[in-house]
Protein backbone atom coordinates (compact mmCIF):
# COMPACT_ATOMS: atom_id res chain seq x y z
CA UNK A 1 0.00 0.00 0.00
CA UNK A 2 1.60 3.58 -1.14
CA UNK A 3 1.68 6.01 1.73
CA UNK A 4 1.74 10.02 1.68
CA UNK A 5 4.80 11.47 4.54
CA UNK A 6 2.94 13.89 7.13
CA UNK A 7 4.86 16.30 8.71
CA UNK A 8 5.90 14.16 11.35
CA UNK A 9 7.13 11.46 8.96
CA UNK A 10 3.52 9.70 10.02
CA UNK A 11 2.33 7.67 7.21
CA UNK A 12 -0.89 8.08 5.90
CA UNK A 13 -1.84 4.93 3.71
CA UNK A 14 -3.58 6.73 -0.30
CA UNK A 15 -6.56 4.56 0.19
CA UNK A 16 -8.53 4.27 2.88
CA UNK A 17 -11.74 3.27 3.63
CA UNK A 18 -14.57 6.07 3.97
CA UNK A 19 -17.35 4.68 7.39
CA UNK A 20 -20.12 7.36 6.81
CA UNK A 21 -23.31 5.77 6.94
CA UNK A 22 -21.63 2.30 7.22
CA UNK A 23 -22.81 0.56 10.70
CA UNK A 24 -23.41 -2.73 12.12
CA UNK A 25 -23.37 -5.86 10.92
CA UNK A 26 -22.60 -4.53 7.32
CA UNK A 27 -20.09 -2.14 8.59
CA UNK A 28 -18.33 -5.10 10.18
CA UNK A 29 -18.59 -7.72 7.23
CA UNK A 30 -17.18 -4.93 4.92
CA UNK A 31 -14.44 -3.61 7.43
CA UNK A 32 -12.78 -7.34 8.16
CA UNK A 33 -12.75 -7.76 4.23
CA UNK A 34 -11.12 -4.64 3.65
CA UNK A 35 -8.43 -5.33 6.35
CA UNK A 36 -7.93 -8.89 4.75
CA UNK A 37 -7.26 -7.42 1.49
CA UNK A 38 -5.09 -5.08 2.23
CA UNK A 39 -6.71 -1.80 3.89
CA UNK A 40 -4.93 -0.76 6.68
CA UNK A 41 -6.25 3.31 6.75
CA UNK A 42 -9.90 3.48 7.99
CA UNK A 43 -12.04 6.86 7.96
CA UNK A 44 -14.47 7.59 10.82
CA UNK A 45 -16.06 10.16 12.76
CA UNK A 46 -18.10 10.11 16.62
CA UNK A 47 -20.95 11.57 14.51
CA UNK A 48 -20.96 8.22 12.54
CA UNK A 49 -21.98 6.40 15.31
CA UNK A 50 -19.95 3.67 14.29
CA UNK A 51 -16.53 3.74 16.29
CA UNK A 52 -17.56 0.92 18.33
CA UNK A 53 -18.33 -1.76 15.36
CA UNK A 54 -14.89 -0.49 13.89
CA UNK A 55 -13.46 -0.99 17.43
CA UNK A 56 -14.61 -5.21 17.77
CA UNK A 57 -13.05 -5.82 13.88
CA UNK A 58 -10.07 -3.93 14.77
CA UNK A 59 -9.64 -5.92 18.32
CA UNK A 60 -11.00 -9.42 16.44
CA UNK A 61 -8.09 -9.27 13.96
CA UNK A 62 -5.40 -7.70 16.41
CA UNK A 63 -6.03 -10.39 18.61
CA UNK A 64 -5.79 -13.04 16.61
CA UNK A 65 -2.52 -11.84 15.38
CA UNK A 66 -3.70 -10.52 11.19
CA UNK A 67 -3.14 -7.31 12.08
CA UNK A 68 -0.64 -5.10 14.03
CA UNK A 69 -2.08 -1.60 15.42
CA UNK A 70 1.46 -0.16 14.05
CA UNK A 71 0.56 -0.87 10.49
CA UNK A 72 -3.25 0.94 10.69
CA UNK A 73 -4.20 4.58 10.47
CA UNK A 74 -7.38 5.83 11.59
CA UNK A 75 -8.76 8.70 11.92
CA UNK A 76 -11.96 9.76 13.71
CA UNK A 77 -13.61 13.60 14.54
CA UNK A 78 -14.59 15.96 17.27
CA UNK A 79 -18.20 16.86 16.54
CA UNK A 80 -19.56 20.45 16.33
CA UNK A 81 -21.17 19.71 19.64
CA UNK A 82 -17.95 19.13 21.50
CA UNK A 83 -15.65 22.48 20.13
CA UNK A 84 -15.84 23.92 23.57
CA UNK A 85 -12.04 23.18 24.62
CA UNK A 86 -12.84 21.16 27.80
CA UNK A 87 -15.17 18.91 25.71
CA UNK A 88 -12.85 18.50 23.34
CA UNK A 89 -10.59 15.55 25.02
CA UNK A 90 -13.86 14.11 25.97
CA UNK A 91 -15.05 13.48 22.77
CA UNK A 92 -12.03 12.07 22.04
CA UNK A 93 -11.62 9.83 24.80
CA UNK A 94 -15.24 8.56 24.09
CA UNK A 95 -13.67 7.49 20.51
CA UNK A 96 -11.24 5.58 21.82
CA UNK A 97 -13.22 4.07 24.68
CA UNK A 98 -15.48 3.28 21.50
CA UNK A 99 -13.03 1.97 19.16
CA UNK A 100 -10.86 -0.14 21.91
CA UNK A 101 -7.54 2.11 21.43
CA UNK A 102 -5.12 4.05 23.24
CA UNK A 103 -4.55 6.48 20.50
CA UNK A 104 -5.54 7.30 17.21
CA UNK A 105 -3.85 8.18 14.47
CA UNK A 106 -5.13 11.56 13.40
CA UNK A 107 -8.21 13.50 15.11
CA UNK A 108 -9.92 16.00 13.26
CA UNK A 109 -12.00 19.31 13.91
CA UNK A 110 -15.10 17.75 12.07
CA UNK A 111 -15.96 21.11 11.10
CA UNK A 112 -15.64 24.99 11.97
CA UNK A 113 -19.21 24.83 12.32
CA UNK A 114 -19.80 24.42 16.32
CA UNK A 115 -22.79 23.88 17.64
CA UNK A 116 -24.53 24.51 21.03
CA UNK A 117 -23.86 21.53 23.83
CA UNK A 118 -26.70 20.78 25.98
CA UNK A 119 -25.18 18.44 28.41
CA UNK A 120 -27.64 15.82 26.79
CA UNK A 121 -25.44 14.25 24.51
CA UNK A 122 -27.03 14.97 21.29
CA UNK A 123 -25.09 15.84 18.48
CA UNK A 124 -27.38 17.71 16.36
CA UNK A 125 -29.26 19.53 18.52
CA UNK A 126 -32.17 21.76 16.86
CA UNK A 127 -34.59 23.87 18.00
CA UNK A 128 -38.28 24.09 17.84
CA UNK A 129 -38.30 24.64 13.90
CA UNK A 130 -36.05 21.64 13.32
CA UNK A 131 -33.46 23.98 12.83
CA UNK A 132 -29.58 23.25 13.91
CA UNK A 133 -28.73 25.11 17.31
CA UNK A 134 -25.33 26.72 16.45
CA UNK A 135 -22.60 28.00 18.93
CA UNK A 136 -19.35 30.15 17.80
CA UNK A 137 -16.90 28.80 19.16
CA UNK A 138 -13.38 30.70 18.98
CA UNK A 139 -11.51 27.87 16.49
CA UNK A 140 -7.96 28.63 18.52
CA UNK A 141 -8.90 27.84 21.74
CA UNK A 142 -10.49 24.55 20.28
CA UNK A 143 -7.23 24.13 18.55
CA UNK A 144 -5.18 24.46 21.50
CA UNK A 145 -7.52 21.44 22.96
CA UNK A 146 -6.34 19.78 20.20
CA UNK A 147 -2.67 20.58 20.92
CA UNK A 148 -3.40 18.79 24.64
CA UNK A 149 -5.03 15.88 22.88
CA UNK A 150 -1.86 15.59 20.80
CA UNK A 151 0.83 16.29 23.61
CA UNK A 152 -1.18 13.65 25.98
CA UNK A 153 -0.61 10.99 23.59
CA UNK A 154 -4.48 10.13 22.65
CA UNK A 155 -3.70 11.03 19.06
CA UNK A 156 -0.71 10.55 17.13
CA UNK A 157 -1.44 13.57 14.47
CA UNK A 158 -3.57 16.36 14.53
CA UNK A 159 -5.86 18.32 11.83
CA UNK A 160 -9.12 19.81 10.50
CA UNK A 161 -11.98 18.73 7.93
CA UNK A 162 -13.69 21.30 6.24
CA UNK A 163 -12.05 24.73 6.84
CA UNK A 164 -11.06 27.62 4.65
CA UNK A 165 -7.60 28.61 3.74
CA UNK A 166 -8.02 31.35 6.01
CA UNK A 167 -9.63 29.83 9.07
CA UNK A 168 -5.98 27.22 8.66
CA UNK A 169 -4.41 29.87 8.34
CA UNK A 170 -5.92 32.10 11.21
CA UNK A 171 -4.69 28.78 13.65
CA UNK A 172 -1.55 28.89 11.88
CA UNK A 173 -0.67 31.73 13.08
CA UNK A 174 -1.00 30.89 16.56
CA UNK A 175 -0.75 27.66 16.46
CA UNK A 176 2.83 25.63 18.86
CA UNK A 177 1.22 22.28 16.37
CA UNK A 178 0.39 23.02 12.66
CA UNK A 179 -2.60 21.04 11.70
CA UNK A 180 -1.39 17.80 9.64
CA UNK A 181 -4.38 17.06 7.23
CA UNK A 182 -7.27 19.05 5.62
CA UNK A 183 -9.71 16.32 4.88
CA UNK A 184 -12.40 18.16 2.52
CA UNK A 185 -14.15 16.89 -0.39
CA UNK A 186 -11.81 16.79 -3.64
CA UNK A 187 -12.59 15.15 -6.56
CA UNK A 188 -12.65 15.47 -10.85
CA UNK A 189 -15.40 17.83 -10.61
CA UNK A 190 -13.65 19.73 -7.01
CA UNK A 191 -9.98 19.36 -7.49
CA UNK A 192 -9.36 22.22 -5.34
CA UNK A 193 -6.20 23.95 -6.51
CA UNK A 194 -6.50 26.71 -4.25
CA UNK A 195 -6.93 25.13 -1.35
CA UNK A 196 -4.32 22.58 -2.25
CA UNK A 197 -1.99 25.35 -3.01
CA UNK A 198 -2.24 26.70 0.40
CA UNK A 199 -2.33 23.94 2.22
CA UNK A 200 1.49 22.65 0.31
CA UNK A 201 2.60 26.10 0.94
CA UNK A 202 1.71 25.15 5.15
CA UNK A 203 2.72 21.08 4.91
CA UNK A 204 -0.79 20.29 5.44
CA UNK A 205 -1.47 16.94 3.43
CA UNK A 206 -5.35 17.33 2.06
CA UNK A 207 -7.15 14.32 1.70
CA UNK A 208 -10.49 13.83 -0.37
CA UNK A 209 -13.68 12.75 0.94
CA UNK A 210 -16.00 12.21 -1.08
CA UNK A 211 -13.79 11.14 -4.27
CA UNK A 212 -16.08 9.14 -5.73
CA UNK A 213 -18.81 12.49 -5.56
CA UNK A 214 -20.81 11.05 -3.29
CA UNK A 215 -23.82 9.20 -4.85
CA UNK A 216 -25.96 8.07 -2.26
CA UNK A 217 -25.41 11.32 0.13
CA UNK A 218 -28.84 12.36 1.15
CA UNK A 219 -26.99 15.44 1.00
CA UNK A 220 -26.23 15.91 -2.55
CA UNK A 221 -28.12 18.10 -4.49
CA UNK A 222 -29.84 15.69 -7.60
CA UNK A 223 -29.00 19.00 -10.00
CA UNK A 224 -26.07 18.25 -10.16
CA UNK A 225 -24.55 15.65 -12.54
CA UNK A 226 -23.28 12.29 -11.04
CA UNK A 227 -19.60 12.15 -11.43
CA UNK A 228 -19.29 7.97 -12.03
CA UNK A 229 -21.11 8.39 -14.99
CA UNK A 230 -19.56 11.18 -16.51
CA UNK A 231 -18.92 10.74 -20.15
CA UNK A 232 -14.97 11.58 -20.58
CA UNK A 233 -14.59 9.06 -17.34
CA UNK A 234 -16.55 6.37 -18.62
CA UNK A 235 -14.18 7.01 -22.39
CA UNK A 236 -11.18 6.72 -20.20
CA UNK A 237 -12.48 3.69 -18.04
CA UNK A 238 -12.90 1.90 -21.64
CA UNK A 239 -9.58 2.80 -22.73
CA UNK A 240 -7.74 1.79 -19.71
CA UNK A 241 -9.43 -1.17 -18.82
CA UNK A 242 -10.71 -0.07 -15.88
CA UNK A 243 -14.02 1.19 -14.05
CA UNK A 244 -14.84 4.74 -13.61
CA UNK A 245 -14.18 4.39 -10.12
CA UNK A 246 -10.75 3.38 -10.33
CA UNK A 247 -10.11 6.43 -12.63
CA UNK A 248 -11.80 8.74 -10.79
CA UNK A 249 -9.41 7.57 -7.28
CA UNK A 250 -5.99 7.00 -9.52
CA UNK A 251 -6.13 10.38 -10.87
CA UNK A 252 -6.24 11.76 -7.25
CA UNK A 253 -3.97 9.28 -6.08
CA UNK A 254 -1.01 10.42 -8.87
CA UNK A 255 -2.05 14.25 -7.87
CA UNK A 256 -0.55 12.66 -4.05
CA UNK A 257 -3.90 13.47 -2.19
CA UNK A 258 -4.80 10.03 -0.13
CA UNK A 259 -8.65 9.20 -0.84
CA UNK A 260 -11.50 7.66 1.53
CA UNK A 261 -13.95 5.68 -0.50
CA UNK A 262 -16.81 4.07 1.17
CA UNK A 263 -18.26 0.68 -0.01
CA UNK A 264 -19.58 -2.17 1.71
CA UNK A 265 -19.29 -4.06 -1.27
CA UNK A 266 -16.69 -6.38 -1.41
CA UNK A 267 -16.02 -6.59 -5.79
CA UNK A 268 -16.20 -2.61 -5.27
CA UNK A 269 -13.98 -2.63 -1.58
CA UNK A 270 -11.19 -4.77 -4.22
CA UNK A 271 -11.69 -2.56 -6.97
CA UNK A 272 -11.53 0.51 -4.70
CA UNK A 273 -7.81 -0.80 -3.89
CA UNK A 274 -6.49 -1.38 -7.19
CA UNK A 275 -5.72 1.53 -8.22
CA UNK A 276 -2.10 2.16 -7.37
CA UNK A 277 0.74 1.64 -9.54
CA UNK A 278 -0.83 2.47 -13.26
CA UNK A 279 -0.95 5.77 -14.44
CA UNK A 280 -2.91 7.61 -17.25
CA UNK A 281 -1.29 9.16 -19.88
CA UNK A 282 -0.64 13.36 -19.37
CA UNK A 283 -3.19 13.94 -22.37
CA UNK A 284 -5.71 11.94 -20.64
CA UNK A 285 -4.88 13.08 -17.34
CA UNK A 286 -5.53 16.69 -18.88
CA UNK A 287 -8.99 15.74 -19.87
CA UNK A 288 -9.47 14.69 -16.27
CA UNK A 289 -7.83 18.43 -15.11
CA UNK A 290 -10.05 20.03 -17.74
CA UNK A 291 -13.46 18.58 -15.70
CA UNK A 292 -12.55 20.69 -12.94
CA UNK A 293 -15.93 22.65 -12.72
CA UNK A 294 -16.32 23.57 -9.29
CA UNK A 295 -19.65 21.00 -8.24
CA UNK A 296 -20.07 20.56 -4.72
CA UNK A 297 -22.09 18.13 -3.81
CA UNK A 298 -21.68 18.51 0.14
CA UNK A 299 -22.97 22.30 0.98
CA UNK A 300 -23.72 21.53 4.52
CA UNK A 301 -27.16 23.65 4.61
CA UNK A 302 -27.47 23.18 8.32
CA UNK A 303 -24.52 25.36 8.58
CA UNK A 304 -25.13 28.00 6.28
CA UNK A 305 -26.48 31.05 9.01
CA UNK A 306 -22.95 29.86 11.31
CA UNK A 307 -20.53 33.01 11.22
CA UNK A 308 -17.87 30.72 10.33
CA UNK A 309 -19.67 29.93 7.39
CA UNK A 310 -17.90 31.21 4.05
CA UNK A 311 -19.85 29.95 0.71
CA UNK A 312 -17.81 31.81 -1.39
CA UNK A 313 -14.37 30.37 -0.01
CA UNK A 314 -13.31 26.85 -0.81
CA UNK A 315 -13.45 24.35 1.42
N1 LIG B 1 -15.12 15.16 6.87
C1 LIG B 1 -16.34 15.19 6.39
O1 LIG B 1 -17.13 16.11 6.66
C2 LIG B 1 -16.78 14.09 5.47
C3 LIG B 1 -17.94 14.27 4.67
C4 LIG B 1 -18.31 13.24 3.83
C5 LIG B 1 -17.57 12.06 3.79
N2 LIG B 1 -16.49 11.89 4.60
C6 LIG B 1 -15.69 10.63 4.59
O2 LIG B 1 -15.36 10.30 3.26
C7 LIG B 1 -15.88 9.01 2.95
C8 LIG B 1 -16.24 8.91 1.48
O3 LIG B 1 -17.26 9.82 1.13
P1 LIG B 1 -18.72 9.34 0.77
O4 LIG B 1 -18.99 8.03 1.43
O5 LIG B 1 -19.66 10.43 1.05
O6 LIG B 1 -18.71 9.21 -0.82
P2 LIG B 1 -17.87 8.37 -1.91
O7 LIG B 1 -16.84 7.53 -1.27
O8 LIG B 1 -17.49 9.32 -2.97
O9 LIG B 1 -19.01 7.45 -2.53
C9 LIG B 1 -19.52 6.34 -1.85
C10 LIG B 1 -20.62 5.74 -2.72
O10 LIG B 1 -20.03 5.23 -3.92
C11 LIG B 1 -20.37 3.85 -4.08
N3 LIG B 1 -19.15 3.17 -4.57
C12 LIG B 1 -18.04 2.85 -3.86
N4 LIG B 1 -17.12 2.27 -4.65
C13 LIG B 1 -17.66 2.21 -5.89
C14 LIG B 1 -17.20 1.70 -7.12
N5 LIG B 1 -15.99 1.14 -7.24
N6 LIG B 1 -18.03 1.80 -8.19
C15 LIG B 1 -19.26 2.37 -8.08
N7 LIG B 1 -19.76 2.85 -6.92
C16 LIG B 1 -18.96 2.79 -5.84
C17 LIG B 1 -20.76 3.36 -2.71
O11 LIG B 1 -21.73 2.34 -2.82
P3 LIG B 1 -21.46 0.86 -2.16
O12 LIG B 1 -21.17 1.06 -0.71
O13 LIG B 1 -22.74 0.15 -2.41
O14 LIG B 1 -20.30 0.29 -2.91
C18 LIG B 1 -21.38 4.60 -2.07
O15 LIG B 1 -22.72 4.74 -2.43
C19 LIG B 1 -17.05 8.87 3.90
O16 LIG B 1 -17.50 7.54 4.01
C20 LIG B 1 -16.47 9.45 5.15
O17 LIG B 1 -15.61 8.52 5.79
C21 LIG B 1 -16.07 12.91 5.42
Amino acid sequence: MGYILLRNCAKMPIVGIGTYMLKGDVLKQALDFAIFKGYRHIDTALSYGNESEIGEVVADRLKNGTLRRKDLFVTTKVPPVYLAPPFVAQSVEMSLENLKMQYVDMVLIHSPWGCINRGDGQLRPINQKGERVMEHYDLLETWKAFESVYNNKLAKNIGVSNFTANQIERICQKAIIIPSNLQTECHVYLQQRRLRLYCASRGIVVSAYAPLGAPASPYRDKQHPLLLEDHVVEQLARKYKKSAAQILLNFLINNNIPVLPKSQNQNRLRENLDVIDWTMSPEDTKLLLDLDCGVKYFMFDWAKRHPEYFENEPF
